[in-house]
């Protein structure tokens, strides 16, 4: 097939060099939102606080499925969120803060070239902010560390930097120290020029650019004594004690960049950004299911990394979230889907900006585009033009949690079936099945039990099939096969079952515990059981 690409080859290897494609990770409260919109308003992509999903856009988002977030005060929804920053586009893409939901987030860090991780200068690694850290471990994605909210008391920089060392096992370089305590955030000095002082004054009234004034070392020593002495003999003894910064280091997951700063008072958020455009890689070959890679020029490849059903309820629509790794995405184009050959036509794309849909014409490697209409598509797939591409499978979580779901009505049993269906396609939760339970009592697998709560409220405001969740006992998967299934049906055990992964057919074997699962296998040690990936460190 010839490369139908209508730009020139030089025009992406440009466009993708000046993407840098992210996400934020953090424990709820340590202050994403916050920090979104503080990114944001650097690159005056907003214009007033709260309108990414703050408070401001809460009040205008409609969507039930959204009701049941602000109830929680989560948020589980992904959104793209694009804006130009000295030369470059930057792709912000959402991530869920609960842990529950960090199948999601997991899917979410295929999509991204490195992770900012959150941490609240008050409370320090919190155990989201651990597991997702996991994540991204996981994923090779590579993270930079912002120590948040300095304005308000915590604890001491050295200690949190030890923390960070022992818990999460990377090594952090200081990039940016703060000058006064936490809770006396008097400016910050960069580790790159220690003969100036970035000196704040806050501006009241939350996310506003604070004034910055450039002291001399001077200037600094005069004007703020103690502080600053005390910060660079800090910064001198973080750094002497590490390797320094490595960008090979950095992107090989080895060590994090740390900056600290308050996102409510957009202290320090400006050289975050900076780091996300001078550190963060831009986006690169990715490879394939099969070997070999895909590179950025070649023809358009993308990945299905998020299904969002109902982001507007007027339309009840499912939006598959693309993210662009090969080529060019032109709004109208025909693209395959790996998984089945088929063509899939893109006439309805679009970006999309917190509440707010945009049509978007082009895009290069590292954007993000929303196909609306996108029932065909599943989490995961491969969409290309030309040569035939496909990523690697998103490994799905191991699941810890099991409930046998069953329709309130049984009159509505197709309304259940398609609930089900649906919810399977968008991997909210894994569905397993099996022919002894038949298809009104499907299997839910969750990694985190809040996912069930998703799938209650869905089912009956969405689908209209209210249901019952009735918890088992099992807490194991293993995946097997056929002879594995056959062996653990002969052994007739009490506490374990085999049941179908719908997705991609898996066989999971389910065990009550670990050591249901240890007996079973010392009794027949040659049995396929492989673990799935944990989210737990
Ligand atoms: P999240 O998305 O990670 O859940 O956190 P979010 O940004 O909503 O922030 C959680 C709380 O922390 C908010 O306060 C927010 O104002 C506060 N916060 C965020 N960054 C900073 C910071 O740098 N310094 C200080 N002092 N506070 C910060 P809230 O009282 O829960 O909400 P609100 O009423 O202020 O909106």
């Amino acid at each position: 097939m010839s490369n139908e690409q209508s730009v020139p080859v030089v025009q992406i290897v440009n466009e993708a060099g000046r993407r840098r494609t992210f996400a934020v990770i953090s424990h709820p409260d340590a202050g994403k939102s916050t920090t979104t919109e503080a990114l944001a308003l650097h690159a005056r992509a907003i214009t007033s606080a709260g309108a990414v999903h703050g408070q401001g856009a809460r009040k205008g988002v409609t969507s039930d499925w959204m009701e049941l977030e602000r109830e929680r005060g989560i948020s589980v929804t992904s959104a793209a969120l694009q804006f130009g920053y000295r030369g470059h586009v930057m792709n912000l893409v959402d991530t869920p803060g609960h842990a529950d939901f960090s199948e999601d987030t997991y899917r979410v860090l295929a999509a991204v070239d490195c992770a900012i991780m959150l941490v609240d200068a008050a409370k320090g690694l919190e155990e989201q902010t651990r597991k997702l850290f996991a994540v991204c471990r996981h994923r090779g994605v590579p993270v930079i560390t912002f120590i948040n909210k300095w304005d308000r008391r915590g604890r001491e920089a050295l200690t949190l930097l030890e923390d960070i060392e022992t818990h999460l096992g990377i090594t952090p370089v200081p990039v940016v120290w703060p000058v006064g305590g936490a809770g006396d955030l008097r400016g910050l000095v960069q580790a790159s020029d220690t003969e100036q002082m970035l000196r704040y004054t806050k501006v009241p009234g939350g996310t506003h650019a604070a004034l910055e004034e450039v002291l001399t070392a001077e200037e600094a020593t005069e004007r703020e004594g103690e502080a600053w002495e005390t910060a660079l003999e800090e910064l001198e003894l973080a750094l002497s004690s590490g390797p320094g910064y490595d960008q090979e280091a950095f992107e090989a997951g080895k060590i994090s960049p740390v900056f600290f700063g308050s996102a409510l008072s957009n202290i320090g958020v400006k050289l975050l950004l900076d780091a996300v455009v001078d550190l963060a890689p831009s986006p690169a070959a990715r490879p394939l299911a099969k070997g070999g890679s895909r590179e950025v020029t070649e023809e358009f490849s993308g990945l299905v990394f998020k299904i969002q059903a109902n982001m507007d309820p007027a339309h009840r629509d499912r939006m598959a979230f693309v993210r662009v790794c090969s080529g060019v995405f032109e709004r109208g184009m025909n693209v395959t889907r790996a998984a089945s050959g088929r063509s899939f036509a893109t006439k309805y794309a679009q970006t999309v900006f917190g509440a707010e849909r945009t049509v978007v014409d082009t895009a290069y490697p590292g954007d993000v585009v929303g196909l609306i209409n996108a029932s065909a598509l599943r989490v995961g797939d491969t969409l290309y033009t030309g040569k035939k591409a496909e990523f690697p499978a998103l490994p799905a979580f191991a699941p810890e949690y099991f409930a046998v779901a069953r329709p309130k009505d049984i009159s509505r049993s197709k309304q259940f079936r398609k609930g089900v269906s649906q919810l399977d396609e968008e991997g909210v939760v894994q569905v397993l099945v099996s022919d002894r339970r038949g298809d009104q009592a499907p299997v839910m697998a969750a990694v985190g039990p809040m996912q069930f709560d998703v799938v209650l409220h869905r089912m009956e405001h969405e689908f209209s099939s209210p249901i019952t969740l009735d918890r088992l006992s099992y807490k194991l998967a293993r995946v097997t096969d056929p002879e594995g299934a056959a062996e653990l049906a002969k052994a007739r055990l009490t506490d374990a079952e085999v049941l179908v992964r719908r997705s991609d057919n898996a066989l999971l074997a389910l065990f009550a515990d670990k050591w249901h699962l240890s007996a079973f296998q010392r009794a027949k040690p040659d049995i396929l059981l492989q673990p799935l990936i944990a989210t737990a460190d």
